[in-house]
């Protein structure tokens, strides 16, 4: 079972067949009408978004009320670097077209926790840190990571954290707010959550607006009537990872206490962990500030070791016998060769 986005602006349209059970989809880029089918086992879900500003009708024989679309503004592909043409799979998985690689490996953020927060020592960090805490995210996808640290952040308030989260992430091919709401839908489906959506979720949805290029911040109002506790700064940088980077370098200097790299299998995709993109995560960050990532290639780990990252292999979560966390040194490193991937 698989559902597709297409980055053409004018006309998105899918169809799929799968096992048991046959999805097809057709989105129209027409900011003015978004239309959807799924008919899926064991229940049948058939939406209709309507772009026209306001107007939303939804039709789904267990949850009429799921579908949280919004009009958008202009073809996606005039804004960033293009879409991923991300693909949406049965279990709420969603794979990208472009790269050949998947999002995130499973529905339930169990990855994200896992590499991204137990690699950089959070929730325990968040309980030391004083004043505001800087997650730094190269890949920020379809929010996952972002949401899980969200919770882990709220969690440590509950005892004795007084941090506030700032949280930073990078990405130059954006989802829209349609293909972000669809993905967390049946991301809740899979994990038995069920709608309506997590509040949070669903706060990160509302504040998710057109994904134009440059650096955006997206303030989660917490006008959802079930948002409670204080909420994290949310900023998106929509570029590509090595000009986001370097122009996040003069705006902040060495700011972040920890980095996700989440930027799709380096094989795959060399350019989000190329040279450029190491040192200028090295002037971005603070001695003592941790890294992680589910790569452990040796192309990473020797080029976050050259720009002044120590950096140890960990065991595995998942498909991934081995993780990879790593700790900025006092002092940067020599750069490596920006030909060097
Ligand atoms: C594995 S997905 C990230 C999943 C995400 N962390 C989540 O929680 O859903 C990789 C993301 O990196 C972005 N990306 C890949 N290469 C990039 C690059 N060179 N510059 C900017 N963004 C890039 C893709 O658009 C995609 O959203």
């Amino acid at each position: 079972m698989s559902a597709a986005f297409s980055g053409d602006p004018s006309v998105h349209a899918a169809a799929f067949s799968g096992d048991p059970s046959v999805h097809a989809a057709a989105f129209s880029g027409d900011p003015s009408v978004h239309a959807a089918a799924f008919s899926g086992d064991p229940s049948v879900h058939a939406a209709a978004f309507s772009g026209d500003r306001g107007a939303h009708a939804a039709a789904s024989s267990d949850d009429p009320g799921a579908h949280a679309a919004e009009p958008l503004g202009a073809p996606l592909t005039q804004n960033a670097s293009g879409s991923a043409e991300p693909e949406l799979f049965g279990a709420g998985l969603v794979r990208s077209r472009r790269f050949d690689d998947l999002y995130q490996p499973d529905a339930d953020g169990s990855q994200a926790r896992a590499v991204f927060l137990a690699g950089n020592d959070l929730p325990a960090r968040f309980a030391r840190a004083e004043g505001v805490f800087h997650v730094l995210e190269l890949g920020f996808g379809t929010g996952l990571n972002f949401l899980e640290t969200w919770r882990a952040w709220r969690g440590a308030l509950a005892g004795t954290a007084r941090c506030e989260l700032r949280y930073v992430g990078i990405d130059g091919h954006p989802l829209a707010r349609h293909e972000a709401a669809l993905i967390a839908e049946k991301r809740a489906e899979a994990v038995a959550h069920s709608a309506p959506l997590e509040w949070d979720q669903a706060l990160l949805l509302e504040a998710w607006n057109w994904p134009t290029r440059g650096a955006h911040h997206r303030p989660l109002a917490g006008r959802h009537p079930h948002a409670h506790g204080p909420l994290p700064e949310l900023e998106l940088v929509h570029d590509d990872f090595e000009a986001a980077l370097v122009a996040l370098g003069g705006r902040l200097g060495e700011t972040f206490d920890a980095v996700y790299l989440d930027g799709f299998a380096p094989s795959r995709n060399p350019n989000a962990w190329s040279a450029t993109v190491f040192t200028a995560l090295a002037r971005l960050t603070r001695p003592g500030a941790t890294v992680a990532t589910w790569s452990v290639a040796g192309a990473v780990r020797r080029g976050l070791d050259a720009v002044g990252f120590d950096v140890e292999r960990r065991p595995g979560h998942g498909r991934k016998r081995e993780v990879l966390a790593g700790m900025r040194r006092e002092t940067r490193g020599t750069e490596p060769d920006p030909k060097s991937r």
